[in-house]
């Protein structure tokens, strides 16, 4: 201090827009956004998600349109999670040729082709009667080696639809060695995996039952992480990684951001960060009363999960912030 003003003065560099650009150090691009889609068997008309205002069930039609359009935004990617007419213990509907999601990846690969990372979601739940993400043993709980084997199948299905990466979303054990295993022995060594490594027991996946009609009766707390632990975290990436991994997610994002940031310190694969439903959700409903700006929470809160150390972020704003980006910067 001279004189008792400041000789350092931080705000030089937030004088003017160009300015705080010039010293900004966490960029986003949209091609580091991943959207999630749903797709509905049997829907005529797109069904809006009373949880995820914003957000439908799309049709056959509806989705093909949606993902033309998400390639024209520049996204790097689309997840598609497909919601059958018929569900069954075993979630037969996830490995049939025709079933709604295998269906659903085949048109979009036909619509968009290499434009967009094609990802979808290897995962049971939205195909199972009882809602697990696994098949039952005699006993009720979920049995993880027999849920192993439906993966790996279900995989060989998406693959063959066309899928570029599966996302490998369930958190049974050794999920990523099988399905990384029965894709190299089908000669489908360029799908890649996205390995939900990391997915706690999260609140935050509410609407996403009211987004895929779930039939979830409990919790998934005896496969989901605990959310009180982050070294457990990093065990987790470490096997996912020893297993084949290309890409290693957290999930929920903004509760969890500690997490992605010790993940993105310890790894040297991409990591990825999903803003989930619930986490979706209390933004719109917030913004709807008035009480915050809904247009800065999405850049803030996708900068923050930047910042943390994600390079890629599947939100289902993805493609309004691809649009917010490019007039903000
Ligand atoms: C499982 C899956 C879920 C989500 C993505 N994949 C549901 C769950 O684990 O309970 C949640 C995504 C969200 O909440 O936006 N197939």
């Amino acid at each position: 201090m001279t004189g008792g003003f400041p000789e350092v003065r931080p705000r030089r560099l937030r004088t003017t827009k160009a300015m705080r650009a010039l010293v900004s150090e966490t960029r986003l691009h949209p091609s580091q956004l991943v959207l999630p889609l749903f797709v509905k068997e049997g829907l005529d008309a797109p069904h809006p998600i009373a949880s995820m205002p914003g957000v439908v069930q799309h049709t056959r039609d509806s989705l093909r349109k949606a993902v033309a359009s998400a390639a024209g935004a520049g996204l790097g990617g689309v997840m598609l999670f497909g919601i059958p007419k018929t569900r069954d213990a075993y979630g037969s509907a996830g490995i049939d040729p025709d079933g709604v999601l295998n269906v659903a990846i085949a048109d979009t690969v036909a619509e968009v082709g290499d434009a967009l990372v094609v990802m979808s979601d290897l995962c049971l739940d939205e195909f199972t009667d009882h809602g697990h993400c696994g098949v039952l043993g005699p006993d009720g709980s979920v049995d993880n080696d027999a849920t192993l084997e439906q993966y790996g199948r279900m995989a060989l299905a998406q693959a063959e639809a066309g899928a570029h990466m599966l996302g490998a979303s369930g958190m049974m054990d050794g999920q990523i060695g099988a399905v990384r295993a029965e894709l190299d022995r089908a000669g489908c060594t360029d799908t890649s995996l996205l390995a939900y490594a990391v997915k706690y027991a999260s609140a935050c996946f509410g609407p996403f039952r009211d987004a895929v009609d779930s039939a979830l009766d409990g919790d998934r707390r005896t496969y989901q992480q605990d959310p009180g632990n982050a070294r457990e975290a990093l065990r987790e990436v470490a096997l996912d990684i020893a297993e084949g991994a290309d890409i290693v997610m957290v999930k929920p994002a903004l509760p969890y951001l500690d997490i992605v940031a010790a993940v993105a310190a310890e790894v040297t694969v991409p990591v990825a960060a999903y803003q989930v439903s619930g986490e979706y959700a209390m933004v719109e409903a917030a913004a709807a009363n008035g009480w915050v700006d809904r247009e800065r929470m999405i850049v803030e809160t996708a900068t923050s999960i930047r910042r943390a150390g994600a390079g890629i972020i599947c939100t289902y704003w993805a493609e309004e912030l691809a649009h917010l980006l490019r007039r903000e910067f």
